[in-house]
């Protein structure tokens, strides 16, 4: 793992992306990502992040620097390049990487490093991108360990869950280590729905999936959020992404780049040709 590289100007100081752009004309999508402009929009809002500096090895920061948002009822998506921080991101919020620097609030309540089961318990669901089931158990087993704290409500919540998907319910007896990874995705996200959160974040909930499979979870997701859960996910199947959020952000070496609503970064013309372009030959 090596530290990103950034410019270097004639006296040795590093060049960041917000200092480079200055001198250029911000396009609307760039000027939204500033400081300024997050600090206006941001106002008011569910889930808030302000300049996070966080990292998992002592002097190297992944995240530099990094502001997001999310507002009551939106689905908000984060694509960027591999290793642009996307994870990191979410797992910092999670409260699971160490803050060096910068804050994040739930409803103006300050979260930063708060433990996993405080935020679990006010309302925030977490699917990491890898190793989210627990192999060993069955489907419906893992679904009691997302409701270890309100084991009551298991039933009502298993209900819900296996209406969207049918799959937990039909195979609840299967263990989950004989699934494929794009099942255990479900198996992950029906988890954390079962504790009925308020807020719900997603790390590559498409992943592994088949192009029928992917485009159903993606309509789940919108459906899951018109119930009233607000998402953050982050995604590599950008395109698909931006078309079903209400906002998205580009992040690009642990700082956001762009922002704007899903629709106009599709159209971003330096969005497309940075980011939209090479990933999606690969799609
Ligand atoms: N557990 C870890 N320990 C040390 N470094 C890590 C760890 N996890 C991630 N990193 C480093 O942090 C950087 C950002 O990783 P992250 O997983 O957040 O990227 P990403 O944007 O989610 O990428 P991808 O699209 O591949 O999932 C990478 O350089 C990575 O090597
Ligand atoms: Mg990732």
């Amino acid at each position: 793992m090596s530290e990103p590289v950034f410019e270097v100007d004639e006296s040795g100081e590093e060049l960041t992306r917000a200092d480079t752009a200055q001198s250029a004309e911000l396009s609307p999508a760039e000027k939204a990502a500033t400081r300024e402009e997050h600090a206006r929009l941001a106002e008011g809002a569910l889930v808030r992040a302000d300049e996070l500096v966080a990292g998992y090895v002592p002097g190297v920061n992944i995240l530099r620097g990094c502001d997001f948002y999310l507002q009551e009822g939106e689905l908000v998506g984060i694509i960027g390049p591999n290793g642009a921080g996307k994870s990191t991101l979410l797992k910092t919020l999670f409260g699971l990487i160490p803050v060096r620097s910068g804050s994040v609030t739930l409803r103006g309540e300050n979260i930063t490093s708060a433990p996993a089961h405080r935020l679990v318990s006010l309302g925030v669901g977490y699917v990491p991108q890898n190793n989210n089931v627990f192999p060993s158990l069955s489907i419906e087993e893992n679904m009691q360990m997302g409701v270890y704290l309100r084991p009551k409500t298991f039933k009502d919540r298993f209900d819900y869950v296996a209406e969207l998907f049918p799959m937990l319910g039909e195979r609840r007896r299967i263990k989950a280590g004989s699934l494929s990874g794009g099942e255990r995705q479900m198996v992950a996200m029906g988890r954390a729905l079962m504790m009925d959160p308020s807020v719900l974040l997603l790390d590559e909930p498409s992943a592994g999936l088949s192009p029928a499979y992917q485009d159903e979870v993606f309509i789940r997701c919108r459906r899951i959020n018109a119930t009233g859960v607000s998402i953050i996910m982050v995604e590599q199947n950008a395109r698909r992404c931006l078309q079903i959020c209400d906002r998205g952000y580009v992040l690009d070496q642990g700082r956001n780049a762009y922002t704007a609503t899903g629709e106009s970064l599709m159209h971003d013309p330096k969005v497309i040709e940075l980011y939209l372009g090479t990933l999606a030959k690969a799609y």
